[in-house]
C-alpha cells in the first residue's frame, strides 16, 4: 500500500466506495493510511453507523480480529457544542479553537476516557489507537455483526432489566469514583447489548469532575437512566439511582483499601 490511493482500494464493500468521497475528506484517508500502515487495521469493511458527528466502520487487523474505526466529521455542524465540553476540561485547556482543533481533540478525548474506563474495568470498548479525527477501538460485536444498542431493544424481563440496572450502576459508580469521570451522554442509545452484558460506549464528551458543569452532566446522566428503566417498567427515582451509585462507590472504595 504506497498511497491513499491504494488505501482507497481496501474498501471492500461498493457501499463504502459510494460513500467514500462524500465521507472522507484528504485528511482523514491520511490519517487512516497511517494508521492502516501501523498495522492498527488492514481493511476497512463496512459502515456499521452513519451519524450527525461521526461514522463508525468496522474494520479488520491482519489477525483477523475485526476493530471498530470512528472517523469524527471535520466538518461537522455542531462542533460549537464540543468546545462546551473541552473547555474547562483541564486536559484540553491549551486547545486552539479551529474546529479541525477541536475535533481533534474530541477524538483524542474520546480515546483517554475510553483508557480510563478500562483502568477502572468499566465496561466499554477497548481503544487502541487515534491519530487526529481517527478512533480505533475493540469492535463490540457478536459473530462479527454490531450489538444493537439498549434502545433498539425490544421488552426485557424484569430479571434482566434489574441486571442492567446494576450493571450500569456500576459502570457510573467505577468511572466516577476511581477515575473522577462523567460519561455525560449516558442514555440507552449509548450502550450497546452484547449477550448480557452491556457495554457503554461514546464517550467523547465525558469530562472530569473538575469541569464547572461536571454536576450537571452527571444528574442528567442519571435522569437518562432511571426514566429510561423506569419505562420499561423497572420504577427507579433519581434518587434511589444516587443512593445505588453512592453505595457501589463506596463497596469499590472498600475493595481498594482491602
Ligand atoms: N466499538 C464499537 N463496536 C461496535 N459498534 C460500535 C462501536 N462504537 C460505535 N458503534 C456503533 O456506531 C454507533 C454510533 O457510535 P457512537 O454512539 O460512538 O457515535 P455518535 O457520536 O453517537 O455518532 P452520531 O451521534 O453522529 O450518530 C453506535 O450506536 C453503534 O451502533
Ligand atoms: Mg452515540
Amino acid at each position: 500500500m504506497e498511497s491513499p490511493e491504494d488505501f482507497k482500494k481496501l474498501f471492500s464493500e461498493e457501499k463504502v466506495k459510494k460513500i467514500f468521497d462524500k465521507v472522507f475528506d484528504n485528511q482523514s484517508i491520511l490519517t487512516l493510511h497511517s494508521l492502516a500502515k501501523k498495522g492498527f487495521f488492514e481493511t476497512v469493511e463496512f459502515v456499521v453507523s452513519t451519524g450527525k458527528e461521526a461514522h463508525v466502520f468496522r474494520a479488520v487487523d491482519v489477525s483477523e480480529n475485526f476493530r471498530a474505526v470512528k472517523i469524527y466529521k471535520i466538518e461537522t455542524s455542531t462542533f460549537r457544542n464540543l468546545a462546551k465540553y473541552l473547555e474547562g476540561d483541564r486536559r484540553f485547556k491549551d486547545v486552539k479553537h479551529s474546529k479541525k482543533d477541536i475535533v481533534f481533540a474530541w477524538a483524542k478525548k474520546e480515546f483517554r476516557n475510553l483508557s480510563l474506563c478500562r483502568e477502572a474495568k468499566a465496561s466499554a470498548p477497548m481503544p487502541t489507537a487515534v491519530k487526529n479525527n481517527v478512533l480505533v477501538m475493540e469492535f463490540i460485536g457478536e459473530n462479527g455483526i454490531a450489538c444493537r444498542t439498549l434502545k433498539e431493544h425490544g421488552e426485557h424481563d424484569t430479571k434482566t432489566l434489574e441486571d442492567y440496572y446494576r450493571q450500569t450502576v456500576e459502570f457510573i459508580a467505577r468511572i466516577l469514583y476511581l477515575k473522577e469521570l462523567v460519561h455525560a451522554d449516558l442514555s440507552e442509545y449509548n450502550i450497546l447489548v452484547k449477550g448480557k452484558k452491556l457495554v457503554f460506549i461514546d464517550i467523547g464528551q465525558g469530562v472530569l469532575t473538575t469541569h464547572p458543569s461536571a454536576e450537571e452532566f452527571f444528574k442528567r446522566d442519571v435522569k437518562n437512566i432511571t426514566e429510561y428503566f423506569t419505562r420499561q417498567g423497572l420504577e427507579k427515582s433519581f434518587e434511589d439511582a444516587i443512593k445505588d451509585i453512592k453505595e457501589a462507590g463506596k463497596m469499590l472504595k472498600k475493595r481498594q483499601n482491602n
